[in-house]
This record gives structure tokens, C-alpha cells and sequence, in this order.
């Protein structure tokens, strides 16, 4: 057996446990096993890499091996800190950010493809040229994403005049100039194409608004993997190809599921808010909110047989996940039926309650999702809305005017009483008026999420 073939073969090794990996991440008890083989197959994909790597290598292999010892320990180093260092409601914008070196990535190779390849056929340029343009786009693209997650940007969708007709035009003149490009073998042709795909990327995903972004990151992540797929064409890689069209076709789900959790078309945020109209004016969101203390709030949950805790991005960000967990089990110790309201986009991106419930030890089976819950909140005394604000918004069912109308919610205000922890009457994510704050069955209860549960913990007899 040649070195070649051991390679290939730990290759469809790492494939099929990528596989596997993706098969774990779909369920919350096997996420953990998940993960592992994830981690697994790529130490597999990295060693059989480097090893292909040292076989070919055109300069002495000590040189090649230091290079490749040098850029491990430089990458290896940034990553370990990242991973340390960023906070779970942060990880869209880290995500986002990855996805612009994938993409960057691509780009990168298929210039190098192009200027050492001294006679390409037409197929190995119609891989340069189209691995190039998805990785431009998606480098532009991520970057308008990560500035806009991290606020450093505004994240109101840009609404340029026309700009349907100015992304297909250049659209068009991208996938025209291909003709050219193939033909002549000019890098003149791939330039302009580089620039185009760059503003087209900063142009889509600057047109989508606070509340697609969720949709935008899981779609970034597909160019990405489109993008990793190209890259693998490129260098004949096929684990690249195999890895980079999990990560299309998945991402490309996920983007699809969402975009149906929060129903919005599909081909209207991953066109950049094609068809998108402005919308009339929302009502006007008036009135007086009720006040309560950590102590009323003990008290009602005494008297209560049925709570439900409606999490969202301020739990994460309080760190009240551990003090929330701590007041369901007292709760359930006293016969209280207490469960968990998971909406699809609650926190800052898929998944984010669960890991934290999880994390904080609290038993599966009580955090449901949005669409097993909904019917059962007319008949719950309580309803815990702790640092969720867009998720439980009435006014998406009830005024079609609004910027989230026909976004599935929680059905909070259907139960008897609502309490919302918060600091104050600010807006979530989307910046939308939450009327929910002001209906006669909803009281709030300022302050940061995690100092209130730990009040009421100790209000608690
Ligand atoms: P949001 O609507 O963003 O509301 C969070 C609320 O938490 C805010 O109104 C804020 O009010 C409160 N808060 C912040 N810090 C707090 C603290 N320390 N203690 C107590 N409260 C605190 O959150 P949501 O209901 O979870 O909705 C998620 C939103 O994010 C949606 O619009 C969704 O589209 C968007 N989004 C989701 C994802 C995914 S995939 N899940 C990704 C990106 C964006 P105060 O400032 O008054 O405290």
C-alpha cells in the first residue's frame, strides 16, 4: 500500500465520521458524541494532510515540515484563545467571522490554482473562476455579518433603489464573463469578477434586516461549505469536497428550517430581501405596565400548579441559567409542573437555551419547543419570560403591520399571568414595541435577569 492510498482511505475515513458527527449534533443526547467525532475525523483529515503535504513537497521536507509546525502553532494559538475567550452570545459573530476566512480561503486558492497551473483545461477554470466568485461573496458577505452582529455597524436592512435589478445585472455579467475568462486564460476576466463578487456579498447581506440575520449566518455557512467544496475541485481534494458539500447542503437546511420557524421566504432573505416591501406603519405600542418585587413573585409562584420559563438572549447573557435551574427544582420538589418554552430563535443563534439549559443540568424532558407548548399555555397560572422580549411578542400574530408579523411566537399572554424579567422597557433584537409589557395580566420585574432569579430564590420559603 502506497502512502497515496493510506491517505485516500483515512480521507473516507474522516468523511464518514464527519457524517456520523453531523448525525450526533441533531439530537441533544448524542451532541456530546457528536462533537467527539467531529474532532476525531478531523485530526484524521489533518495528519493524512500533512502527510500528503510532506510526500510532495517541492522544497526540502524539513522546510515544508517547519512551515507547517509554524502555521499550526500560530492558528492553534488564536483558536484556543478565541474558544476560551468568547462568550456563547457572542458565537454568531465568531461563526460569522470564520466563515470570511473560508471564504477568503477560496479565493486565495483559486488564484494560486490559476497561476501555477501552466495549461488548464476549461473544467480546472470554470472551478477557478466559480470557487472564486461563491468565496467572494461569502468572504464580504461574512464580514457585513460579523460587523452588523457585533453592532458595530447598523443592522437596519439597506435599501438601495433598484437593487434587485443591480444584483441580477451583476449577477449576469459575473457568469458572462466566464466566456472570456476561459477562452484567454486572462486574469483580467478574474479580477473584475473577484471585485463584482465582493460587492454583490456586501451588498446582499447588507439588505437584510436585525431579524433575518439568524437566517443570514446559517446561509453564510453554506457558502462556506460551497466555497471549502470549490477549493476542493481546485486541488483535487476529496475530502474537501465531500466536507465542504456537508457543510452547503446542511447549512442550506438549516437556513430553509429557520426561515420557516420564523416564517419568512426563503428565496427572499437568501436574495438579500428580495421582494421585501417596506412595510406600513406598525401600531403604536401605549399604555401603563405593572411593576412587581422578587418578593410578590415568590409568592404567586407558591400558589401556582403550572409554570412555564420562557428563556431568552438576557438569561444568556445574565448568566441565569444556573439560579433559574436551581428555582425549577425547588419548584418541582413542591409538585409545581414547571417546563421550558424554546423558541426557534431565541438567544442569539440555533440551539443557544437548550445548550444553556442543558449546561445548568436541567432534565430534558421539561424544555419543549415552541410548537409542542403553545397550546398549553391558557391553561398555566404562571409564565416566567426571562430576558426574552422579540419571542414572545404578540404583536407578530396580531398586527400585520409589524417588521416581525407572521413570526411563530410564544403564546405567553394566553396564560393567566405573566411575569417578565428585564431591565427595562427597551426593545430586543429586532427593535420592535412589545405590547405584551403592558397587558393587565403581565407584570415586570426590573433588574438583571440573574440578581432577580436569585431574589426570588431567596424569597422562596
Ligand atoms: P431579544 O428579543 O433580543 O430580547 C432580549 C431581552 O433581554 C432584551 O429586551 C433585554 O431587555 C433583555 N436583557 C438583556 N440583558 C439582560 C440582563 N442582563 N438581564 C435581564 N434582561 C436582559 O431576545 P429573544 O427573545 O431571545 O429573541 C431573539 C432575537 O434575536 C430575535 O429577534 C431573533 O431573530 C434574534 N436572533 C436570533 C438568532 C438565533 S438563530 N437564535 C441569531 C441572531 C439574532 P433590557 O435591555 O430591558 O434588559
Amino acid at each position: 500500500m502506497t502512502l497515496g492510498t493510506i491517505a485516500q482511505d483515512a480521507y473516507l475515513v474522516a468523511a464518514v465520521l464527519f457524517i456520523l458527527s453531523l448525525a450526533g449534533l441533531s439530537k441533544q443526547e448524542t451532541a456530546r458524541r457528536g462533537n467527539i467525532l467531529g474532532m476525531v475525523g478531523m485530526a484524521v483529515a489533518i495528519v493524512a494532510t500533512v502527510v500528503l503535504a510532506l510526500r510532495d513537497s517541492v522544497r526540502p521536507v524539513a522546510v515544508t515540515a517547519l512551515l507547517i509546525a509554524l502555521i499550526f502553532i500560530v492558528g492553534a494559538s488564536i483558536g484556543v484563545w478565541r474558544a476560551k475567550t468568547v462568550e456563547m452570545t457572542q458565537m454568531p459573530e465568531l461563526i460569522a467571522m470564520l466563515h470570511s476566512f473560508v471564504g477568503i480561503a477560496a479565493v486565495l486558492i483559486g488564484y494560486n490554482s490559476f497561476i501555477t497551473e501552466a495549461h488548464p483545461d476549461g473544467g480546472h477554470l470554470t472551478e477557478v473562476y466559480l470557487g472564486v466568485l461563491i468565496g467572494a461573496v461569502t468572504f464580504t458577505g461574512s464580514i457585513i455579518a460579523y460587523l452588523k452582529l457585533a453592532a458595530k455597524i447598523n443592522s437596519k436592512p439597506l435599501m438601495i433603489p433598484g437593487r434587485n435589478i443591480i444584483n441580477a445585472i451583476v449577477l449576469i455579467v459575473m457568469l458572462g464573463m466566464i466566456g472570456w475568462f476561459i477562452p484567454t486564460h486572462s486574469m483580467w476576466p478574474l479580477a473584475i469578477m473577484t471585485v463584482l463578487a465582493m460587492l454583490l456579498g456586501l451588498h446582499l447581506v447588507a439588505a437584510i434586516g436585525g431579524g433575518d440575520m439568524p437566517v443570514v449566518i446559517s446561509m453564510l455557512n453554506s457558502y462556506s461549505g460551497w466555497a471549502a467544496a470549490a477549493a476542493g475541485f481546485m486541488l483535487n481534494n476529496n475530502l474537501l469536497i465531500i466536507t465542504g458539500s456537508l457543510v452547503g447542503a446542511s447549512g442550506a437546511i438549516l437556513s430553509f428550517l429557520m426561515c420557516k420557524a420564523m416564517n419568512r421566504k426563503f428565496l427572499s432573505v437568501i436574495l438579500g430581501g428580495f421582494g421585501d416591501e417596506p412595510h406600513a406603519k406598525a401600531a403604536e405600542v401605549t399604555g401603563e405596565y405593572h411593576e412587581t418585587s422578587a418578593t410578590d413573585v415568590a409568592q404567586e409562584l407558591e400558589e401556582s400548579r403550572s409554570v412555564i420559563i420562557a428563556p431568552g438572549y438576557g438569561m444568556a447573557v445574565a448568566k441565569a441559567q444556573y439560579p433559574v435551574a436551581t428555582l425549577v427544582e425547588r419548584l418541582r420538589a413542591k409538585g409545581v409542573n414547571v417546563r421550558f418554552a424554546v423558541h426557534p430563535v431565541a438567544g442569539r443563534l440555533p440551539g443557544h437555551m437548550n445548550v444553556l439549559l442543558a449546561e445548568a443540568k436541567v432534565p430534558y424532558d421539561i424544555v419543549l419547543e415552541m410548537d409542542e407548548i403553545n397550546p398549553d399555555f391558557p391553561e398555566t397560572d404562571m409564565v416566567l419570560v426571562i430576558g426574552a422580549n422579540d419571542t414572545v411578542n404578540p404583536s407578530a400574530a396580531e398586527d400585520p403591520n409589524s417588521p416581525i408579523a407572521g413570526m411563530p411566537v410564544l403564546e405567553v399572554w394566553k396564560a393567566k399571568q405573566v411575569v417578565v424579567f428585564k431591565r427595562s422597557m427597551a426593545t430586543g433584537y429586532a427593535g420592535v414595541q412589545n405590547p405584551l409589557f403592558y397587558r393587565d395580566n403581565t407584570q415586570m420585574l426590573f433588574g438583571d435577569a440573574k440578581a432577580s432569579v436569585d431574589a426570588v430564590l431567596n424569597a422562596l420559603q
